[in-house]
């Protein structure tokens, strides 16, 4: 199997290499990223020096060079992307460059060397929020901000590339991820940090909004299974099913590092912030999919990975994220 994963140094993305890796012997893998405030080299350092893997630094809009690194290559799976909300709804056009043009340019350019399967990677917030039951995946996309707007636009560029020209394209729409290697600026390690360092866990709001978080390890599962039986022009929901109120989750990190629930703040909420997502899953089941992990011991393994790995995360928060977060929380 011969895959591109562009994208490949974020969060999931370098999860997803490492999956590839321990299961396909004869797997080669190339990692396309530009490496952007995001993108962290150091996620794949375990793997760096296989000889099946190989990384370039480059961006997913520069369709010429793209053009170029893709011949050759039979798969392509795309996680690159601006990914966070609250920055979506600062600097939205960092948004629609990559997570819009930046799919046209993979698009056009893996049409152009015939690839035989292209994966976008795209997220449950593209149906804005459900007040009710759980969506299929023929709902009606109403993104709520400009990430999620911008994440749905290339979902229908994709699939217009599957009808208009055959490319053979397949969308998996997913929950919340958490695991380990996730971007400090994210919910979950944002909590477990600010915790392990004595800090306040800014909660939006009252903490009510509801999430189907995913095992990072669960999720590269389901896109595996897409890319060996996944049908062309079809997109698949990714979810655990159940849910949790962010309170919840803030209250489980606390437990588990033995701090007070007095650490939490409640802060204003997130401008068009989605009250509730949530996805049905009947499509992959049927492929044969199913979370291979519970939330609990999943839960628990990540908050002991951040508290081993600071070596890992203080870094990315003595950098520029300092500056972020001051903006963003005060
Ligand atoms: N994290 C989640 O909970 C979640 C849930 C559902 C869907 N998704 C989707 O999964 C994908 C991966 O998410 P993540 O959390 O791993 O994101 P991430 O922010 O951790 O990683 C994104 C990666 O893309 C790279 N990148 C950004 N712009 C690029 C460009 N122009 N060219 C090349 N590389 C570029 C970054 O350097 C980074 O390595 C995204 O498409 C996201 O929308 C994420």
């Amino acid at each position: 199997m011969k895959i591109v994963v562009t994208g490949g140094a974020g969060f999931i993305g370098s999860h997803f290499i490492r999956y590839l890796l321990k299961k396909y012997p004869d797997c080669q893998i190339l990692n396309i990223d530009r490496l952007t405030y995001a993108g962290n080299i150091h996620n794949l350092d375990d793997v760096s020096s296989d000889r099946r893997y190989c990384f370039v630094q480059e961006d997913i809009c520069h369709q010429k060079e793209m053009t170029t690194l893709l011949r050759d290559w039979d798969i392509l799976v795309n996680f690159a992307a601006e990914t966070h909300v609250d920055r979506s709804l600062v600097n939205p056009e960092a948004f629609i460059r990559t997570d819009v043009l930046g799919v046209f340019s993979l698009l056009r350019s893996a049409y152009q060397c015939k690839l035989r399967k292209f994966i976008q990677i795209s997220t449950d917030e593209v149906y804005g929020s459900v007040s009710q039951g759980r969506l299929k995946e023929t709902r009606l996309l109403s993104p709520s901000n400009p990430y999620a707007a911008s994440k749905a636009a290339a979902d229908l560029l994709a699939l217009s590339y599957w009808k208009s020209y055959g490319l053979p394209v397949c969308i998996v729409r997913s929950t919340n991820n958490f695991g380990p290697f996730q971007h400090p600026e994210k919910m979950i390690p944002l909590f477990i940090t600010n915790a392990l360092l004595n800090k306040k866990l800014p909660v939006y709001g009252e903490g009510k909004q509801i999430r189907q978080w995913l095992f990072v390890e669960d999720h590269c599962g389901a896109i595996d299974l897409i890319l060996q039986k996944g049908e062309n022009g079809q997109v698949y929901h990714v979810s655990p099913e159940r849910g949790y109120r962010n309170l919840t989750v803030a209250r489980k990190i606390l437990r588990l590092l033995g701090k007070p629930d007095s650490l939490m703040e409640f802060v204003k909420d997130r401008a068009g912030h989605d009250y509730r997502y949530s996805l049905n899953c009947q499509k992959i089941k049927a492929l044969g999919w199913k979370p291979r992990h519970s939330f609990n011991s999943a839960f628990a393994k990540t908050v002991q990975w951040y508290k081993e790995n600071t070596g890992w995360w203080q870094p990315i928060r003595e950098g520029d994220f300092q500056e972020y977060y001051r903006q963003q929380y005060g």
